[in-house]
């Protein structure tokens, strides 16, 4: 049985901060920014998102009902979610009106997540060929204001339909993973700011991806010229160049020119939204796929997944006959057209109100989002959520459910 990506969006907050502007009241040369760690913008969240609105939009865009009906599992790849114990699956399931008889988890492995949740849908769908099943990675990054991993937070989501019969990926072949306990970014419960050691989590992302290359060849007997490209984990958009810089004098210079080549397509989304953690390498996945209009069916894509702290994957995928016609390609333009760029200023302030954190209740004006699904507030310890879409449907005697 084939199993695979039947669908995959993404969505980013609807504000940006130009990481040009960024550089210069930071009195660092732009180029660093720009160049040295490969980012353009970075998507800045208004306090009426977050990771459950996020994850919640994304998938809003690529669901239709029968999608709804048949979904028995959701899967919430996290790691900045909203509750200790309650997983933000459980608010998707409800704000999307996703079919009651299934099941919802959230899944934690730092940016590995929505890989651990894709490889456990795998398996659930070899049980149960009709089922599908709902995959998010969604996540803001925060280092903090003048911090060294300022320049790579971000903020955004990814939705991928899991089924048999695919339409747009199958997965194929091994996956080849490897896990050491180590402390290159983590982020303590009390604490809504990442640590990190900058420079080792880079030489731990290298490290990780050159022992799961290693292995990858070994148990598929393939190599670099087997892949039309290969896609990474983007925490910024240098650092897939850097790792796949350790492996790419294996190929042939035609070969290497080609994986070069598609690697930058890959990071294009990638660049001007920023580092969504659990959802980069997915998102890295989507720029290559709607961006490259002449990716041929059928060829073979690597992905490198790494998950601080850490766990690192690659495995591949093949695309399926036709699987441009299945893609979002103009809603994701569209999204990225109509974002709003914000001030130095503006994002500084935005990056310091944050919600209650002694009990009190709150509510927020979701007017100013034009998201569907927003965060319109604390109440009672219990964060409230909107879908306008399905409020004004219900208002007028229509339900989406
Ligand atoms: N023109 C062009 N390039 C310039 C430049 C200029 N004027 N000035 C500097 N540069 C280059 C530097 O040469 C350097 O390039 P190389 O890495 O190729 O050597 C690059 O810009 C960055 O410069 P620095 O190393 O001096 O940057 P920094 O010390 O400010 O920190 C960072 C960079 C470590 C990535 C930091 O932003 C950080 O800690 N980020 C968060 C951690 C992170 O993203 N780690 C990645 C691996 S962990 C992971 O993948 C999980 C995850 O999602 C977090």
């Amino acid at each position: 049985m084939e199993i695979g990506i039947d669908k995959i969006g993404f969505y980013a907050p609807h504000m940006y901060l130009d990481m040009n502007k960024l550089a210069v009241e930071r009195n660092v040369e732009p180029e660093k920014f720009t160049i040295g760690i490969g980012q353009e913008k970075m998507a800045i969240a208004p306090i009426t998102q977050d990771s459950v609105t996020l994850a919640a939009n994304a998938a809003l865009n690529i669901l239709d009902e029968e999608d709804k009906e048949k979904i028995d599992f959701v899967l919430f790849g996290t790691e900045t979610g909203i509750d200790h114990s309650k997983s933000g699956a459980v608010y998707v399931h409800r704000l999307l009106g996703i079919n009651p008889n299934a099941r919802a988890v959230e899944v934690k492995q730092a940016c590995y997540g929505a890989t651990a949740a894709i490889q456990m849908a795998k398996g659930h769908i070899a049980l149960n060929p009709e089922s599908k099943v709902l995959v998010l990675g969604s996540d803001i990054a925060r280092y903090g204001l003048k911090t060294g991993g300022e320049a790579t937070q971000g903020a955004g989501a990814v939705a991928m339909v899991i089924s048999a019969e695919p339409r747009v990926m199958r997965f194929e072949g091994p996956s080849a993973f490897y896990s050491d306990d180590i402390m290159d970014f983590w982020r303590p419960v009390y604490s809504d700011k990442a640590m990190v050691d900058g420079k080792f989590s880079n030489e731990q992302y290298i490290s990780f991806f050159t022992k799961v290359w290693k292995q990858y060849k070994e148990k598929a007997g393939l190599s670099l010229e087997d892949f039309e490209a290969i896609c990474f984990h983007l925490p910024y958009t240098k650092m897939g160049k850097k790792a796949l810089r350790a492996v790419i004098e294996e190929a042939s210079q035609s070969v290497q020119e080609r994986l070069m080549d598609n690697y930058q397509v890959s990071t294009e989304y990638n660049r001007n939204v920023g580092n969504i953690y659990t959802g980069s390498l997915y998102l890295s996945l989507l720029s290559l796929l709607e961006e490259k209009e002449d990716l041929a069916d059928g060829s073979l894509i690597g992905l490198f997944s790494y998950g601080s702290g850490a766990v690192g994957e690659f495995f591949a995928g093949r695309l399926q006959p036709n699987y441009r016609d299945h893609l979002f390609t103009e809603k994701h333009d569209e999204l990225f057209g109509t974002r709003k760029e914000i001030s130095v200023e503006e994002y500084e302030n935005m990056f310091e109100e944050t919600l209650p954190s002694d009990g009190s209740s709150i509510e927020l004006d979701i007017d100013a989002d034009p998201a569907p699904i927003c965060l319109s507030g604390i109440k009672e310890h219990s964060r409230q959520y909107v879908n306008k879409q399905r409020d004004v449907s219900t208002l007028s005697g229509g339900d989406s459910r």
